[in-house]
């Protein structure tokens, strides 16, 4: 018998917005796996929020990096780690920030995963995201009516993010950390900004949240909420 792989979002940041069902899978796991950023020194993001729920000792550390070829390297490493106890019938968790099937090192976890151990049941326990968080805070709501929603992150190139600015409603803007400066740019180059709310390592004591644009570069932890005019409603 093969075991249970459950990825369960912590939420953003703050442990009270944990969900009650992702509190009772991390207690129910005989294994809590966390990622850990390679460059992280001491205890990572979802290590801290995880601390509110389960003793140090239960959880384990799989190291990931962000970029270039060792990341994909890494969900490989972090694959083999957990195929042994998941052939041996574990209850595994992998707890990962926000929501696990949005933007997660989950999903890449899930896939290597699946290859090493076919039938292994692989689930999630939703989080609640950053941009649910921000919308929150920053007293504004994501969409309405027949308004689209598009979340692109900054990392995806310049046409992705045209082309999400250029269309209507509201756009969700993660992973802007280090181009803070050219989405300023961009963002007001549409002449359509409605509203903007920005949030940085919300949930956590670190937290900001503010209605205009940083200029330079910002925290990883960091997201956007452009709400747009109508197309063709200038100024
Ligand atoms: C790899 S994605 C993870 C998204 C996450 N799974 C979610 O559901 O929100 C990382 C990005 O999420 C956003 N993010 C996650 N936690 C955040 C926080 N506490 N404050 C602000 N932004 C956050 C940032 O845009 C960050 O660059």
């Amino acid at each position: 018998m093969t075991g249970t792989l459950t990825g369960v979002g912590l939420g953003p940041g703050d442990p009270k917005l944990v969900t009650m069902a992702g509190v009772e899978a991390l207690q129910n796991a005989d294994t809590v796996y966390a990622p850990v950023s390679v460059t992280t020194e001491g205890e990572g993001f979802a290590e801290k929020i995880l601390s509110a729920y389960v003793a140090p000792e239960r959880v384990v550390r799989l190291p990931f990096a962000l970029r270039g070829p060792e990341r994909e390297e890494s969900w490989r490493d972090a694959a083999r780690v957990v195929a042994e106890p998941l052939r041996d019938g574990g209850r595994l968790a992998f707890a990962t920030i926000g929501d696990p099937n949005t933007y997660s090192t989950f999903t890449y976890l899930a896939r290597e995963v699946a290859d090493l151990v076919p039938g292994a049941a692989v689930d999630t326990v939703p989080g609640v995201t950053a941009a649910s968080l921000l919308a929150s805070r920053a007293g504004t709501v994501l969409c309405e009516h027949d308004e689209p929603l598009t979340i692109v992150p900054a990392t995806a190139g310049e046409d992705v993010l045209d082309r999400a600015l250029a269309g209507e409603g509201t756009v969700v803007i993660y992973k802007g950390g280090r181009h803070f400066d050219r989405l300023a740019e961009k963002i007001e180059a549409t002449g359509r900004v409605r509203e903007i709310a920005f949030g940085t390592r919300l949930g956590t004591e670190g937290e900001s949240v503010s209605k205009s644009l940083p200029q330079g570069r910002e925290h990883y932890l960091s997201t956007v909420i452009v709400r747009l005019k109508e197309n063709g409603a200038h100024g």
